[in-house]
């Protein structure tokens, strides 16, 4: 009997309902990080290395959580990161995504590699949007970019800057979900043991990489070659003097994505950016690199207290969420968790997954003696270290 998203108490309960829905192979490159996925376990279980130090005995009958993310309001500190390929998920794809994030007054990220035209999602829900962007070898896609996200009416950009290769994803290699295809048997049974995926999969609307296949429609080539057309776009020499380029023609709210250390959060800022995304893209990049919440505090301190911190990657609590503002980070954002969400039930489980993580933010707050967002401090977490 398949589960119901509505009555999955947390995170974890998502994700089993998830690896139930999808065919193996979808399941796991949602799941699976880079190399022996170091980076990945690593970025959970570093939150569990520190501890919530509560207060007592100050009036919580009413908690305040809003804040500012990209310069959009937030109903709490949390954002959607941008995921590619969302419509292999699940057929209703990045606006079921979106729309969710909207009703909870969250900011969400639409994914360069999305299934979504950038214009389409805009047009169908007016909450608080950015765009994740590369710099491409061709620099006037990039210009492009810009140009029809402020059209759009995007409020921010992420430039996500972590991916100069593809990150080795093993799992990949062994179901053969790579570029192109090539299914192993067992992959194959899976599609065809997961019917209520592979229908609409297979009937539903054509899949895509909606943001950039006009490139290719004028080359007159396939879906293949629409691959690797982008992947060709990867530039290995991109520089601080590109992200000085891209801050100038956006010049709005700009966060470097991937930013792991003080220098490069200072050096960010100094470019023009207006934030940073810590993160080591869910542990699907570079595996070994630290967890994003080991590295909050000194990037805090390099940027000063107006740049956006945000600390991605790992989450999977309301209370974790919690543990990064204290440490000095705006807010925290979240891949899996949504796409757990979406492939157990579409938009409703989108709903509940982000239902059950602002609960969950809420009791902590409230348990911990912290009546607004804006008192969480440091003294509120404590990293033990055995
Ligand atoms: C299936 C999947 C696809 C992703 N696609 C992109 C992408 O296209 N661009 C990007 O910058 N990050 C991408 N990411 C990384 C996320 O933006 C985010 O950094 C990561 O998921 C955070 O870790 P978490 O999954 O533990 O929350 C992707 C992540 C996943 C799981």
């Amino acid at each position: 009997m398949k589960g119901r998203p509505e009555r999955a108490n947390n995170v974890a309960a998502l994700r089993l309902l998830a690896r139930r829905r999808l065919p193996r192979p979808i399941f796991d490159y949602i799941d699976g990080g880079a190399d022996d996925e170091r980076s990945l376990r690593r970025n959970e279980t570093a939150f569990a290395d520190y501890e919530l130090v509560p207060d007592v005995l100050n009036d919580v009958s009413a908690i305040r959580t809003g804040t500012t993310v990209f310069g959009q309001p937030s109903r709490w500190p949390l954002m959607l990161a941008p995921t590619g390929l969302t419509r292999m998920f699940h057929d209703h794809a990045e606006l079921a995504v979106a729309r969710a994030a909207a009703r909870h007054g969250l900011v969400y990220g639409l994914s360069t590699m999305g299934t979504t035209r950038l214009e389409d999602l805009a047009h169908a829900f007016d909450g608080p949007k950015v765009f994740q962007i590369y710099i491409f070898k061709d620099r006037g896609l990039t210009a492009e970019f810009v140009a029809r996200c402020r059209e759009a009416g995007f409020h921010g950009l992420a430039l996500t800057v972590d991916t100069p290769v593809a990150g080795n994803r093993e799992r990949d290699r062994v179901s053969g979900l790579s570029l192109p295809p090539r299914l192993t048997w067992r992959s194959m049974l899976s599609f065809a043991l997961h019917p209520s995926w592979s229908l609409p999969a297979l009937t539903g609307k054509k899949f895509d990489l909606a943001n950039v296949s006009h490139k290719i429609d004028a080359l007159a080539g396939g879906p293949m070659s629409l691959f690797d057309y982008i992947g060709g776009q990867f530039d290995r020499s991109v520089t601080w003097r590109d992200v000085e380029w891209l801050a100038r023609e956006w010049n709005g709210p700009l966060a470097i994505k991937g930013v792991m250390t003080p220098e490069d959060a200072r050096r960010s800022i100094a470019s023009g950016a207006t934030g940073v995304m810590i993160s080591n893209h869910g542990g699907r990049q570079l595996d070994g690199a630290p967890a994003p919440v080991d590295q909050i505090e000194a990037v805090r301190e390099a940027v000063g207290g107006g740049p956006d911190v945000i600390c991605d990657g790992g989450v999977r609590r309301g209370s974790d969420a919690v543990k990064a503002i204290a440490l000095g980070a705006t807010a925290c954002s979240i891949g899996r968790p949504y796409l757990y969400g979406l492939a157990a039930g579409g938009e409703a489980g989108v709903d509940r997954v982000l239902t059950l993580l602002t609960e969950e933010f809420e009791r902590t707050l409230t348990l911990a003696g912290i009546n607004d967002v804006a008192a969480i401090a440091r003294r509120h977490v404590r990293r033990r270290f055995n």
